[in-house]
C-alpha cells in the first residue's frame, strides 16, 4: 500500500496550483511551540471572569512535550505499532491536497451524475455524504482567498479553484434533485434531521461562497448559486417539521423519540441532532415561503405547510429545551461519553407505559454521539452568549480525546514496554494509541451506519472550532465573542490540533492504491500486513449492558427493535472476505467486511477537512 506515490503521477499542473494554496506544514513550526497538548482530566474551558484560579490556566494545556506539526514527528509516530512509515508518507503533508484526493475519489468513484446520487449509500448516510461535500466546499471557498488578492498569475489558479468548487457545487444541487425525499419522510426522526443538516451546510456555503467572491461585482451580479437558496431552505424546513413530531412529554419528560415506529428508545443521537437542526435553523435558515409539501402533484399530499421566517426564536427555544434535557438524562458514562440512549422499563407491559422514564440505559458507545452536539452547542453559544455551551463542548471533546488513550503527542512512551509489531495499543473507551475508533472498525463488521460515525464526528468539532465571531453574524439575534473569550476558544481548539493531525495522517495510511480510505484508522500500519497482526489487535469487548444497535445484526432486522428492515446494508461487496472467516488470506483488514465504501471515503474527507481546518489556526490572528 502506497497511497502516497499517487502524488508522483499527478499532473504537475494541479499539482502546482495546489501547492501555491497552501503554505507547507514546516512553516508552522513558528506557532507550534505555543501549545503543548496534554488536556488536563481537569481543564475546562472557562471565561477569564470567572476564573478565580488564575488567568486562563486551568484552560491553557499545560504538558511539558510540545508536539510540533513536523516531518520528524511523523516518522516517529508509528513507533507504537513497531512499524517505521517515514518513507510511506513524504512530509511535510499539504493537508489542503489531500482533502482535494480524498473528494475527488469520494465524487469520482461514488457519485452518479445521472442519477443525483451516490447509489451504495442509504439515504441518511448520503445525506451525510452531500453534508460533507458542502462543508469541504466551505473550507475550499476559504482557501481561495490566498489567490484572488493576487497577481495575474494567481488569478489564474484562483478561476481554476472556482472551476472545482463548481463541479462539486454542481453535484450538491444533482443531490438535491437525486434525494429520495419521498422515502425519508417515512423513516426515523434522525434520518429525517440529517436532511435538514445536509441543507443547512449548503445554505451556509452558498452564502459565504457569494458573499467572500462576488460581493465585489455589486448588486447586480449575484453568485449563481444564489438561486438554490430558497429550495434548499425548504427542505430543510420541510423536514425540520416532519422531525418536530418526535419530540414528546409522555415518557422521561420530553426528549425526541428514534423511531415513531418502535418500542421507545430516546438515545443520544436523535437528541443531539434535533439540538443542532433547531438551533442551525436559528442561526442559518433564510426563510421558506414555498406551501408545496413535498412536489406540487403528490397524491401524498398532506396539505400546505406553514411559512417560516428565519430567526424564529421557535427555533433557539428547541435547541435550548432539547439541551436542557439531555443534559439532565444522565445520558454519559464513566468517562464523560454520551452512551447510546434509553429505554423504558416494562414499557408495553400490561399495556402500560411502565415505569414512563428514562430508566434502562443502553452503555454502548459510539463515536458520532459525541460529535452531533458539539455544534449544537456552539450555536446554542452564539445564540444565547451563554458560555456553559462552550464549555460542556470542550470537556466532551477532552473526554473524546482522553477515551482514545491520547497521551498528548504520537510518541511512543518509553516507559512502556514496547509491542511486537501489529499490536495495537490498549482499548482507551473510544479508540487507542490517540486514534478514534469504533468498536466494529477493528472487527471488520461495522454496518454502513457504523463506517459513517468518524466522519461525523470530525465533521462536527471542525464547526465546534470555527474561530468565535467578533462581531453578531445577525445583530439582534445572535451573539459575539469578546476577544478573551474568543481567544480561550481558539487556544483550546489549538490544542487539540495533533490529535486531529494523527487521527488524520492514520485514516491517510489505510488508503489502497486507488486512494481509497479505510474504515479502521486505529490499524496498525494503515491495515495492511494484515495476516501479522496479533488476534487482540481486533478484539474490543463490548461494555457490560451494552447493546449494539447499529452493528448488529440480529438486532437491526428485528421487527421491533432495529433501525432498519433492509437487508441491503448488509450485503457485502462480492468476494470481500467476511468477518467471520478471521484473518486468513486477508491482506489488509480494511478489505474485510463491508471494506471500503463511499462512507469510509467521506470518514476521510472529514477527518483530512478537519486537519487543513486546524492548521490553518495557526496561520490566522486571533479573531480574524
Ligand atoms: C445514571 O445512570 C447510571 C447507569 O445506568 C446509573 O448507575 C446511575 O444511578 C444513574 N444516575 C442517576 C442520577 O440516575
Ligand atoms: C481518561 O481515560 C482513561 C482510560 O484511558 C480513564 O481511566 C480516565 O478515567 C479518563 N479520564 C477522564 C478524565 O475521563
Ligand atoms: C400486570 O398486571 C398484573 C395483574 O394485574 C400485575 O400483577 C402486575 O404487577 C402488572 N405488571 C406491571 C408491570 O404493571
Ligand atoms: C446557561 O446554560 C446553562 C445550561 O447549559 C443553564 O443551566 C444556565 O441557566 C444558563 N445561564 C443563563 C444565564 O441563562
Ligand atoms: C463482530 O466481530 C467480532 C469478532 O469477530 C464478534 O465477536 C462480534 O460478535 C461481531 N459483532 C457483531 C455485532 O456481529
Ligand atoms: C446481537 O443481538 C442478538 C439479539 O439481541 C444477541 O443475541 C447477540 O448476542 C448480539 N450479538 C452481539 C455480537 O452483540
Amino acid at each position: 500500500m502506497a497511497p502516497t506515490r499517487r502524488r508522483l503521477v499527478l499532473s504537475t499542473t494541479r499539482s502546482a496550483w495546489l501547492l501555491l494554496l497552501v503554505a507547507p506544514l514546516s512553516l508552522l513550526a513558528t506557532g507550534a511551540n505555543d501549545f503543548s497538548a496534554e488536556p488536563e482530566s481537569s481543564a475546562s474551558f472557562l471565561s477569564p471572569s470567572n476564573d478565580q484560579s488564575g488567568p486562563q490556566t486551568p484552560f491553557v494545556f499545560s504538558g511539558d512535550d510540545v508536539t510540533p506539526l513536523d516531518a520528524h514527528h511523523d516518522a516517529q509516530q508509528d513507533d507504537s505499532t513497531g512499524q517505521d512509515d517515514a518513507e510511506h508518507l513524504e512530509w511535510p503533508l499539504n493537508p489542503l491536497e489531500q482533502l482535494h484526493y480524498a473528494l475527488e475519489t469520494m465524487q469520482s468513484r461514488y457519485f452518479e451524475l445521472w442519477l443525483g446520487q451516490w447509489p451504495t449509500a442509504i439515504d441518511w448516510t448520503a445525506a451525510v455524504m452531500a453534508t460533507l461535500v458542502s462543508s469541504t466546499l466551505h473550507s475550499l471557498t476559504r482557501s481561495m482567498e490566498y489567490i484572488i488578492a493576487g497577481s495575474e498569475q494567481r488569478l489564474k489558479e484562483g478561476q481554476r479553484i472556482e472551476n472545482e468548487i463548481s463541479l462539486y457545487f454542481s453535484q450538491v444541487v444533482a443531490y438535491y434533485f437525486g434525494e429520495d425525499a419521498f422515502s425519508l419522510r417515512m423513516e426515523a426522526y434522525d434520518d429525517m434531521l440529517w436532511v435538514v443538516l445536509g441543507w443547512l451546510e449548503a445554505v451556509k456555503f452558498v452564502d459565504m461562497h457569494a458573499s467572500r467572491h462576488y460581493k465585489s461585482f455589486g448588486p447586480e451580479t449575484k453568485w449563481y448559486g444564489r438561486q438554490f437558496i430558497d429550495a434548499f431552505a425548504h427542505r430543510a424546513h420541510i423536514f425540520y417539521d416532519l422531525a418536530s413530531e418526535g419530540w414528546d412529554t409522555e415518557l422521561c419528560d420530553g426528549g425526541m423519540t428514534w423511531n415513531p415506529r418502535l418500542t421507545p428508545y430516546k438515545n443520544a443521537i436523535t437528541n443531539q441532532l434535533w439540538i443542532s437542526a433547531s438551533v442551525g435553523m436559528y442561526l442559518y435558515f433564510t426563510g421558506d415561503d414555498n406551501s408545496s409539501p413535498f412536489m406540487t402533484s403528490s397524491a401524498h399530499s398532506t396539505g400546505d405547510i406553514p411559512y417560516a421566517r428565519p430567526h424564529d426564536p421557535k427555533y433557539l427555544r428547541a435547541a435550548v429545551d432539547g439541551y436542557s434535557w439531555l443534559r439532565s438524562s444522565n445520558m454519559t458514562n464513566a468517562l464523560g461519553l454520551y452512551v447510546d440512549g434509553f429505554h423504558i422499563r416494562n414499557w408495553g407491559k400490561n399495556g402500560t407505559i411502565g415505569t414512563g422514564n428514562c430508566d434502562k440505559r443502553n452503555e454502548m458507545v459510539y463515536t458520532y454521539n459525541q460529535g452531533v452536539l458539539l455544534s449544537g452547542l456552539r450555536g446554542l453559544w452564539e445564540s444565547t452568549g451563554n458560555l456553559s455551551y462552550l464549555e460542556d463542548a470542550h470537556t466532551l471533546v477532552r473526554n473524546v480525546i482522553n477515551a482514545t488513550g491520547w497521551k498528548g503527542t504520537p510518541h511512543h512512551d518509553p516507559q512502556e514496554p514496547r509491542e511486537p509489531p501489529g499490536t495495537p495499543p490498549k482499548w482507551s473507551g473510544l479508540g487507542r494509541g490517540g486514534v478514534l475508533e469504533d468498536m466494529c472498525d477493528s472487527r471488520g463488521n461495522c454496518s454502513q451506519d457504523g463506517q459513517t460515525f468518524k466522519g461525523i464526528f470530525f465533521h462536527h468539532l471542525t464547526s465546534l472550532c470555527t474561530p468565535l465571531p467578533l462581531q453578531p453574524l445577525v445583530p439582534g439575534k445572535t451573539y459575539a465573542a469578546s476577544p478573551a473569550v474568543a481567544s480561550l476558544h481558539r487556544q483550546s481548539c489549538k490544542g487539540y490540533a495533533p490529535w486531529v493531525a494523527h487521527n488524520a495522517r492514520r485514516a491517510l495510511k489505510t488508503r489502497d492504491n486507488e486512494g481509497r480510505f479505510g474504515a479502521w484508522w486505529g490499524a496498525p500500519g494503515g491495515g495492511a500486513g494484515t495476516e501479522q497482526f496479533a488476534p487482540e489487535a481486533f478484539d474490543v469487548q463490548l461494555p457490560a449492558g451494552a447493546i449494539d444497535y447499529r452493528n448488529n445484526k440480529t438486532l437491526l432486522l428485528l421487527p421491533d427493535e432495529g433501525d432498519s428492515d433492509d437487508e441491503s446494508i448488509w450485503t457485502l461487496p462480492p468476494d470481500a472476505p467476511q468477518p467471520e472467516d478471521g484473518m486468513a488470506g486477508v491482506k489488509d483488514a480494511n478489505d474485510r467486511g463491508r471494506g471500503r465504501t463511499v462512507e469510509t471515503q467521506g470518514g476521510g474527507v472529514s477527518v483530512v477537512r478537519a486537519m487543513w481546518e486546524f492548521v490553518d489556526m495557526y496561520k490566522r490572528e486571533p479573531g480574524s
